[in-house]
């Protein structure tokens, strides 16, 4: 696609000193298109030029030549404003779509790269809650959208399959196990044994003993300890795997906390090596008080490890495995301090510079229930499977108040209901909290997953009702410069910036929030134009405009991890 942006920072790098890509960071998309399509700040250059912006503009315009892409440059106040080719724009958008169809956005830009991406990360036993599942739909966007430009990319369920909740559970099932029946909810009632257990733990210091001798029975690979704990383990991920099937989410790793604990050693021998561990009170840890961050425990008084050390035994791990550029761990932001404190001590483990450099801890806020708090201690727990079942079912309620000759309703429902979920938890930025309520959510007007949907559905009717489709090389671009069309073909050709601004600050937001600009455009483009008219030649052209339009958003929508009904 021809890059415009380049163009003009190529035309600009002629009259001033800069690098072309300083200029290109500079330029700005002026907030009306009467203002032109590109904005050059002058006033940036002020300083250096020791000149008023309004003079440096005057100066770049003499000597900015105007050429097939660029139609006109305007000096307002300060800012140089340059107009593109509006048919050249059309084209090569329109072009690029039809030659690359749903690979359109895609790039190489990653080739050679390795990311890791670690999200959803629930714990065993324990109930998959609404933050384990906004972090699953914001990884899994994450890891799409990195390998759709071209990096290598290794998706991470890092399981928390390991640590002293499972002595004690153990104990537990020991006493009480034949009162309970695991088959029909199995999370459910190893919580209840799990909270039974630790409340007989604060009554009695004699129970509390026995399950810490469990635990080390356990790393000690004691078959009885083991073999509960591998029974545990399935059935949890039994009950994990039905959300990830709702959701359409898959890992390509699933190396959880215990597939580390025989690769402790080798990374506690190099932190002695580095000489930062130190004792207190029997405990290992590494003091990390000068940089404010209190101290990262390695390992215990009583020699068993902890969350901390299991995470670096994982960092020197995937280093070694993937040698990785980036590690993204998508954790919530409550986890703050911990990852400051690996990050930190990851410096010691001799591993590649980069891979130090990669750590990064992907924030997100916590989710509430409009209805009330939403958290396992409150027991007012909502089960994830549950929500997305319930929002599945009130899509089914719509669609038979409202079109219930619908074909598959069933199929469609489904792709609607898990969109709504998935699109409202990445709406908006990641780190904020959010509320989560059923009517904002399945508002098929508002800023939703089923209104992108919506829209979707409609460029496809569209094409229906013409019963014809459309063909580039017919198309007259001429006919796409009146303002709604342009406006869509902009927006069509942001695509690409927009999958490297996700990236570039593994925010996916920006992704859901360009889809409802798109639709939204689309929707204007949609009232003011006929689309299918007495005139061919026009229909033909938007036609190929909205066919487009749907490409795009099938594109977006599956980078977010939502899939597109074909009737609403
Ligand atoms: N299992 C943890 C939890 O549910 C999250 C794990 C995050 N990942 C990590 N490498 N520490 O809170």
């Amino acid at each position: 696609m021809i890059n415009f942006k380049k163009i003009i920072a190529e035309k600009i790098a002629k009259a001033v000193n800069l690098e072309i890509k300083e200029i290109q960071e500079y330029l700005e998309i002026p907030p009306n298109p009467e203002m032109g399509d590109y904005a050059f700040p002058c006033f940036r250059l002020a300083k250096i030029l020791k000149k008023s912006p309004q003079e440096i503009a005057n100066e770049i315009k003499g000597k900015v030549e105007l050429g097939t892409e660029i139609t006109d440059v305007k000096n307002e106040g300060g800012y140089l404003n340059f107009y593109i080719n509006k048919v050249l724009l059309a084209k090569t958008v329109l072009t690029e779509i039809d030659e690359k169809q749903e690979k359109y956005g895609s790039s190489t830009m990653g080739k050679g790269q390795t990311i890791l991406v670690e999200y959803s990360s629930p714990n065993i036993a324990k109930p998959f809650h609404i933050g384990h599942l906004r972090n699953t739909i914001i990884g899994s966007s994450l890891y799409k959208i990195y390998q759709f430009l071209g990096y290598h990319t290794v998706g991470i369920n890092h399981l928390g399959d390991y640590g002293t909740q499972f002595a004690k559970l153990i104990e537990g099932y020991k006493r009480w196990g034949n009162e309970y029946n695991l088959d029909e909810n199995p999370i459910e009632v190893l919580t209840q044994i799990y909270v039974r257990i630790s409340d007989l733990c604060k009554e009695d210091e004699k129970v509390l003993e026995i399950c810490r001798e469990n635990f080390k029975k356990l790393e000690n690979g004691d078959p009885y300890c083991l073999d509960l704990w591998t029974k545990f383990r399935k059935l949890s991920l039994k009950e994990f795997q039905k959300i990830y099937d709702l959701l359409d989410v898959s890992f390509d790793s699933w190396n959880g906390e215990s597939f580390y604990i025989d690769k402790i050693p080798e990374m506690e021998k190099r932190l002695e090596k580095a000489g930062v561990i130190t004792e207190s009170e029997g405990a290992k840890i590494v003091d990390l008080e000068d940089q404010n961050l209190g101290v990262c425990m390695i390992r215990k008084a009583d020699g068993t490890t902890i969350y901390a050390t299991r995470d670096l035994a994982a960092i020197l791990y995937r280093a070694q495995e993937y040698e990785f550029d980036k590690c993204l761990y998508v954790v919530a932001y409550e986890q703050n301090l911990h990852f400051k404190q690996i990050f930190e001590v990851a410096k010691f483990l001799e591993i590649p510079e980069k891979c130090v450099k990669g750590l990064e801890h992907v924030r997100y806020g916590m989710t509430r229930l409009s209805t009330g708090k939403m958290s396992t201690r409150e027991g007012t727990a909502v089960k994830v499977d549950d929500l997305l079942k319930e929002s599945i079912s009130r899509v089914q309620k719509i669609i038979e108040e409202k079109n219930p000759e619908m074909e598959n309703k069933e199929q469609e429902a489904e792709k609607i209901g898990i969109g709504a979920v998935v699109f409202s938890n990445l709406y908006n930025n990641i780190i904020k909290d959010q509320i989560f309520d059923w009517d904002t959510a399945l508002n098929f007007n508002g800023e939703t997953g089923p209104y992108v949907q919506y829209i979707y559905v409609r460029t496809n009717s569209v094409l229906e009702k013409a019963e014809l489709v459309p063909d580039l090389k017919k198309v007259d671009f001429e006919l796409l410069t009146d303002t709604e069309s342009i406006k869509v073909i902009s927006t069509l050709y942001e695509f690409e910036d927009i999958l490297k601004a996700v990236i570039d600050k593994n925010e996916p937001s920006i992704l859901a929030r360009y889809l409802i600009n798109l639709s939204q455009n689309y929707s204007n483009f949609y009232n003011e134009n006929k689309i299918i008219g007495d005139d061919e030649k026009l229909t033909e052209a938007r036609l190929f405009l909205n066919k487009s339009v749907g490409i795009v958003l099938k594109v977006g929508a599956k980078l977010l991890g939502m899939k597109m009904p074909n009737k609403m």
